[in-house]
Protein backbone atom coordinates (compact mmCIF):
# COMPACT_ATOMS: atom_id res chain seq x y z
CA UNK A 1 0.00 0.00 0.00
CA UNK A 2 1.24 3.25 -0.95
CA UNK A 3 -1.45 5.84 -0.74
CA UNK A 4 -4.58 5.47 1.08
CA UNK A 5 -7.66 7.79 0.27
CA UNK A 6 -9.84 9.18 3.67
CA UNK A 7 -13.15 10.81 3.51
CA UNK A 8 -12.47 13.17 6.38
CA UNK A 9 -15.94 15.21 8.11
CA UNK A 10 -15.34 19.01 8.17
CA UNK A 11 -17.66 20.97 9.55
CA UNK A 12 -19.13 23.22 13.25
CA UNK A 13 -22.59 23.36 14.63
CA UNK A 14 -23.57 26.06 12.75
CA UNK A 15 -22.93 24.74 8.83
CA UNK A 16 -23.44 22.27 7.49
CA UNK A 17 -21.24 19.68 7.52
CA UNK A 18 -19.73 17.45 4.52
CA UNK A 19 -16.71 14.61 3.78
CA UNK A 20 -13.39 15.85 2.13
CA UNK A 21 -11.20 13.56 0.33
CA UNK A 22 -7.69 13.36 0.51
CA UNK A 23 -5.17 10.68 -1.27
CA UNK A 24 -2.08 10.40 1.79
CA UNK A 25 1.06 8.92 0.99
CA UNK A 26 1.28 5.70 3.43
CA UNK A 27 4.83 4.57 5.39
CA UNK A 28 5.19 1.37 7.25
CA UNK A 29 3.41 1.46 10.40
CA UNK A 30 1.42 4.33 10.31
CA UNK A 31 -2.23 4.44 11.93
CA UNK A 32 -5.17 6.82 10.94
CA UNK A 33 -3.66 9.89 13.38
CA UNK A 34 -0.86 9.89 11.27
CA UNK A 35 -2.98 9.95 7.86
CA UNK A 36 -4.87 13.35 9.89
CA UNK A 37 -1.54 14.77 10.93
CA UNK A 38 -0.36 14.32 7.31
CA UNK A 39 -3.64 16.32 6.06
CA UNK A 40 -2.90 19.23 8.61
CA UNK A 41 0.36 19.35 7.61
CA UNK A 42 0.46 19.55 3.55
CA UNK A 43 -3.61 20.28 2.46
CA UNK A 44 -5.83 21.43 5.42
CA UNK A 45 -3.64 22.99 8.23
CA UNK A 46 -7.49 24.02 10.15
CA UNK A 47 -8.57 20.44 10.43
CA UNK A 48 -9.54 19.97 14.12
CA UNK A 49 -8.60 16.92 16.03
CA UNK A 50 -8.41 16.13 19.15
CA UNK A 51 -5.65 14.24 20.21
CA UNK A 52 -2.68 14.09 23.45
CA UNK A 53 -0.83 10.77 23.88
CA UNK A 54 -0.69 8.30 20.39
CA UNK A 55 -0.12 5.31 22.48
CA UNK A 56 -3.71 5.05 23.10
CA UNK A 57 -3.37 6.06 26.65
CA UNK A 58 -5.14 9.25 26.65
CA UNK A 59 -8.37 7.92 25.41
CA UNK A 60 -8.86 11.90 23.91
CA UNK A 61 -8.32 10.96 19.94
CA UNK A 62 -11.41 8.89 19.41
CA UNK A 63 -13.47 9.34 16.32
CA UNK A 64 -15.67 7.08 13.92
CA UNK A 65 -13.94 5.26 11.60
CA UNK A 66 -15.35 3.50 8.65
CA UNK A 67 -18.41 3.72 11.42
CA UNK A 68 -16.96 2.42 14.31
CA UNK A 69 -15.74 4.39 17.05
CA UNK A 70 -12.17 3.46 17.56
CA UNK A 71 -8.97 5.26 18.75
CA UNK A 72 -7.38 6.90 15.58
CA UNK A 73 -3.77 6.36 16.90
CA UNK A 74 -4.41 2.80 17.88
CA UNK A 75 -6.23 2.17 14.23
CA UNK A 76 -3.62 1.31 11.80
CA UNK A 77 -3.66 1.92 7.58
CA UNK A 78 -2.66 -1.86 7.29
CA UNK A 79 -5.96 -3.01 8.78
CA UNK A 80 -7.85 -1.51 6.15
CA UNK A 81 -8.33 -3.20 2.33
CA UNK A 82 -6.02 -1.81 -0.50
CA UNK A 83 -7.95 0.82 -2.44
CA UNK A 84 -10.63 1.16 0.20
CA UNK A 85 -12.04 4.21 1.24
CA UNK A 86 -11.53 4.78 5.74
CA UNK A 87 -14.59 7.16 6.59
CA UNK A 88 -13.68 9.25 9.69
CA UNK A 89 -16.08 11.50 11.38
CA UNK A 90 -16.90 12.40 14.80
CA UNK A 91 -18.20 10.71 17.50
CA UNK A 92 -22.11 10.86 16.92
CA UNK A 93 -23.34 10.65 20.43
CA UNK A 94 -21.77 13.85 21.63
CA UNK A 95 -21.98 17.78 20.14
CA UNK A 96 -19.88 19.01 17.31
CA UNK A 97 -17.57 21.61 18.05
CA UNK A 98 -15.92 21.43 15.01
CA UNK A 99 -14.51 18.68 12.39
CA UNK A 100 -13.60 15.57 14.37
CA UNK A 101 -13.85 16.81 17.67
CA UNK A 102 -17.02 16.65 20.23
CA UNK A 103 -17.94 18.05 23.15
CA UNK A 104 -17.85 15.15 25.72
CA UNK A 105 -17.99 17.88 28.86
CA UNK A 106 -21.43 16.36 29.70
CA UNK A 107 -19.67 12.89 31.04
CA UNK A 108 -17.22 14.68 33.44
CA UNK A 109 -20.41 16.29 34.61
CA UNK A 110 -22.04 13.01 34.99
CA UNK A 111 -18.47 11.82 36.72
CA UNK A 112 -19.11 14.29 39.30
CA UNK A 113 -22.18 13.00 40.62
CA UNK A 114 -21.40 9.47 40.82
CA UNK A 115 -21.32 8.75 44.51
CA UNK A 116 -17.67 8.32 45.52
CA UNK A 117 -16.15 6.05 47.21
CA UNK A 118 -17.19 5.57 50.83
CA UNK A 119 -14.74 3.49 53.60
CA UNK A 120 -15.80 2.76 57.04
CA UNK A 121 -15.85 5.52 59.26
CA UNK A 122 -14.59 3.38 62.05
CA UNK A 123 -11.51 1.79 60.50
CA UNK A 124 -8.69 3.93 59.87
CA UNK A 125 -6.99 3.81 56.80
CA UNK A 126 -4.01 1.55 57.97
CA UNK A 127 -6.16 -1.43 59.31
CA UNK A 128 -7.63 -1.36 55.90
CA UNK A 129 -6.81 -4.93 54.54
CA UNK A 130 -8.22 -7.27 51.46
CA UNK A 131 -7.47 -9.81 49.73
CA UNK A 132 -5.78 -10.30 46.33
CA UNK A 133 -8.80 -11.86 44.54
CA UNK A 134 -10.81 -8.75 45.70
CA UNK A 135 -8.04 -6.45 44.55
CA UNK A 136 -8.12 -7.94 40.95
CA UNK A 137 -11.82 -7.89 40.30
CA UNK A 138 -12.02 -4.46 40.50
CA UNK A 139 -8.62 -4.00 38.52
CA UNK A 140 -10.24 -4.36 35.10
CA UNK A 141 -12.44 -1.44 35.85
CA UNK A 142 -9.44 0.63 36.40
CA UNK A 143 -8.20 0.53 33.09
CA UNK A 144 -10.45 2.74 32.02
CA UNK A 145 -8.84 5.80 29.56
CA UNK A 146 -12.38 7.30 29.61
CA UNK A 147 -11.93 7.50 25.90
CA UNK A 148 -15.72 7.45 25.66
CA UNK A 149 -16.05 5.19 22.69
CA UNK A 150 -18.58 3.17 24.76
CA UNK A 151 -20.54 5.58 25.75
CA UNK A 152 -20.75 6.30 21.63
CA UNK A 153 -22.00 3.10 20.66
CA UNK A 154 -24.10 2.54 23.56
CA UNK A 155 -27.36 3.01 21.30
CA UNK A 156 -29.14 4.54 24.46
CA UNK A 157 -26.92 7.60 24.33
CA UNK A 158 -26.00 7.44 20.36
CA UNK A 159 -30.06 8.16 19.49
CA UNK A 160 -30.91 9.70 23.13
CA UNK A 161 -33.59 6.95 23.00
CA UNK A 162 -34.67 8.34 26.70
CA UNK A 163 -35.37 12.05 28.03
CA UNK A 164 -34.47 10.21 31.81
CA UNK A 165 -30.61 10.00 32.12
CA UNK A 166 -28.51 7.19 31.72
CA UNK A 167 -25.18 6.94 32.55
CA UNK A 168 -23.99 5.12 29.78
CA UNK A 169 -21.42 2.22 29.90
CA UNK A 170 -18.30 3.79 30.98
CA UNK A 171 -19.86 5.40 33.98
CA UNK A 172 -21.91 1.72 34.98
CA UNK A 173 -17.97 0.25 34.67
CA UNK A 174 -16.86 3.29 37.21
CA UNK A 175 -19.75 2.37 39.98
CA UNK A 176 -19.04 -1.36 39.61
CA UNK A 177 -15.56 -0.28 40.48
CA UNK A 178 -16.94 1.22 43.28
CA UNK A 179 -19.08 -1.16 44.63
CA UNK A 180 -17.47 -3.98 44.17
CA UNK A 181 -14.30 -2.75 46.59
CA UNK A 182 -14.32 -5.11 49.47
CA UNK A 183 -14.54 -2.39 51.97
CA UNK A 184 -16.89 0.38 50.20
CA UNK A 185 -19.76 0.70 52.31
CA UNK A 186 -22.30 2.64 50.25
CA UNK A 187 -25.17 1.00 48.98
CA UNK A 188 -25.69 3.04 45.06
CA UNK A 189 -28.59 0.30 43.94
CA UNK A 190 -30.86 2.79 44.67
CA UNK A 191 -28.86 5.26 42.38
CA UNK A 192 -27.94 2.96 39.95
CA UNK A 193 -31.54 2.33 39.34
CA UNK A 194 -33.23 5.85 39.29
CA UNK A 195 -30.63 8.58 38.63
CA UNK A 196 -28.54 5.94 37.07
CA UNK A 197 -30.68 4.77 34.52
CA UNK A 198 -29.55 0.61 34.77
CA UNK A 199 -32.56 -0.89 33.18
CA UNK A 200 -31.94 1.19 29.93
CA UNK A 201 -29.81 -1.27 29.33
CA UNK A 202 -30.37 -4.28 27.62
CA UNK A 203 -27.20 -6.02 27.44
CA UNK A 204 -26.15 -5.79 24.09
CA UNK A 205 -22.52 -5.80 24.64
CA UNK A 206 -21.94 -2.93 21.36
CA UNK A 207 -19.92 -1.08 24.63
CA UNK A 208 -17.49 -4.20 25.08
CA UNK A 209 -16.59 -4.63 21.35
CA UNK A 210 -15.49 -1.51 20.98
CA UNK A 211 -13.53 -0.90 24.28
CA UNK A 212 -9.89 -0.47 23.49
CA UNK A 213 -9.08 -1.37 27.07
CA UNK A 214 -10.98 -4.57 26.30
CA UNK A 215 -13.22 -4.65 29.81
CA UNK A 216 -15.38 -6.63 29.69
CA UNK A 217 -18.26 -3.93 30.19
CA UNK A 218 -20.92 -5.90 30.30
CA UNK A 219 -20.46 -9.18 31.34
CA UNK A 220 -18.27 -8.30 34.47
CA UNK A 221 -19.33 -4.62 35.46
CA UNK A 222 -23.40 -4.15 34.03
CA UNK A 223 -24.82 -8.08 34.76
CA UNK A 224 -23.81 -7.65 37.73
CA UNK A 225 -24.60 -4.11 38.91
CA UNK A 226 -28.55 -4.62 37.62
CA UNK A 227 -28.31 -8.51 39.36
CA UNK A 228 -27.71 -6.61 42.51
CA UNK A 229 -30.53 -4.19 41.90
CA UNK A 230 -32.80 -6.59 40.79
CA UNK A 231 -31.90 -8.10 44.38
CA UNK A 232 -32.49 -5.17 46.47
CA UNK A 233 -35.36 -3.96 44.31
CA UNK A 234 -37.12 -6.99 43.37
CA UNK A 235 -36.33 -10.14 45.07
CA UNK A 236 -39.16 -9.85 48.21
CA UNK A 237 -36.63 -12.54 50.41
CA UNK A 238 -34.21 -9.88 50.32
CA UNK A 239 -36.14 -6.71 50.16
CA UNK A 240 -37.88 -8.62 53.81
CA UNK A 241 -33.91 -9.41 55.11
CA UNK A 242 -32.90 -6.03 54.68
CA UNK A 243 -35.70 -4.65 56.72
CA UNK A 244 -34.92 -6.55 59.18
CA UNK A 245 -31.53 -5.90 59.65
CA UNK A 246 -31.30 -2.44 58.22
CA UNK A 247 -28.48 -2.48 56.69
CA UNK A 248 -26.68 0.15 54.30
CA UNK A 249 -29.01 3.31 53.79
CA UNK A 250 -29.75 4.42 50.30
CA UNK A 251 -27.56 7.26 49.20
CA UNK A 252 -29.26 10.78 48.62
CA UNK A 253 -30.53 11.33 45.62
CA UNK A 254 -28.52 13.60 42.72
CA UNK A 255 -29.24 15.36 39.93
CA UNK A 256 -28.08 13.61 37.10
CA UNK A 257 -27.68 15.50 34.15
CA UNK A 258 -28.78 14.33 30.70
CA UNK A 259 -26.56 14.03 27.40
CA UNK A 260 -27.61 17.29 25.33
CA UNK A 261 -29.08 17.17 22.27
CA UNK A 262 -27.35 18.39 19.26
CA UNK A 263 -25.35 16.04 18.68
CA UNK A 264 -23.38 15.93 15.11
CA UNK A 265 -25.57 14.09 13.84
CA UNK A 266 -27.78 16.42 13.69
CA UNK A 267 -25.58 19.97 14.33
CA UNK A 268 -24.04 19.98 11.00
CA UNK A 269 -22.61 16.65 11.40
CA UNK A 270 -22.75 13.53 9.09
CA UNK A 271 -26.74 12.09 8.54
CA UNK A 272 -26.20 8.55 8.61
CA UNK A 273 -23.03 6.07 9.77
CA UNK A 274 -21.66 4.60 6.55
CA UNK A 275 -22.11 0.71 6.70
CA UNK A 276 -19.10 -1.04 8.32
CA UNK A 277 -17.68 -4.77 8.50
CA UNK A 278 -17.99 -5.36 12.17
CA UNK A 279 -20.61 -3.22 12.55
CA UNK A 280 -21.37 -2.13 16.67
CA UNK A 281 -24.58 -2.35 16.45
S1 LIG B 1 -24.71 -3.27 26.73
FE1 LIG B 1 -25.57 -2.08 25.04
S2 LIG B 1 -27.27 -0.90 25.96
FE2 LIG B 1 -25.96 -1.66 27.65
S3 LIG B 1 -24.53 0.03 28.06
FE3 LIG B 1 -23.51 -1.40 26.61
S4 LIG B 1 -23.99 -0.55 24.58
FE4 LIG B 1 -25.42 0.40 26.05
S1 LIG C 1 -14.82 1.56 29.43
FE1 LIG C 1 -13.44 1.23 27.67
S2 LIG C 1 -14.53 2.20 25.94
FE2 LIG C 1 -15.47 2.96 27.81
S3 LIG C 1 -14.43 4.88 28.26
FE3 LIG C 1 -13.35 3.25 29.41
S4 LIG C 1 -11.71 2.57 28.06
FE4 LIG C 1 -13.12 3.74 26.80
S1 LIG D 1 -3.86 10.10 21.26
FE1 LIG D 1 -4.05 9.33 23.30
S2 LIG D 1 -5.38 7.64 23.08
FE2 LIG D 1 -5.01 8.26 21.02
Amino acid sequence: MTEVHLSVFRGTPTTEGTFVDFDVPVEDGMVVLDALHWIQGHEAPDLAVRWNCKAAKCGSCGAEVNGRPRLTCKTRLSDFEDGETITVEPMRAFPLIRDLVTDVSWNYEVNERIPPFQPPADQPQETWRWQQEDIERVQEFRKCIECFLCQDVCHVLRNHETESPFIGPRFLVRSAGLEMHPIDTADRTGHLKDEGGIGYCNITKCCTEVCPEHIKITDNAIIPLKERVADKYYDPIQMVWRKLTGKREPLPMVDMPVLPKGSSASAGGPEDPPPASGDPG
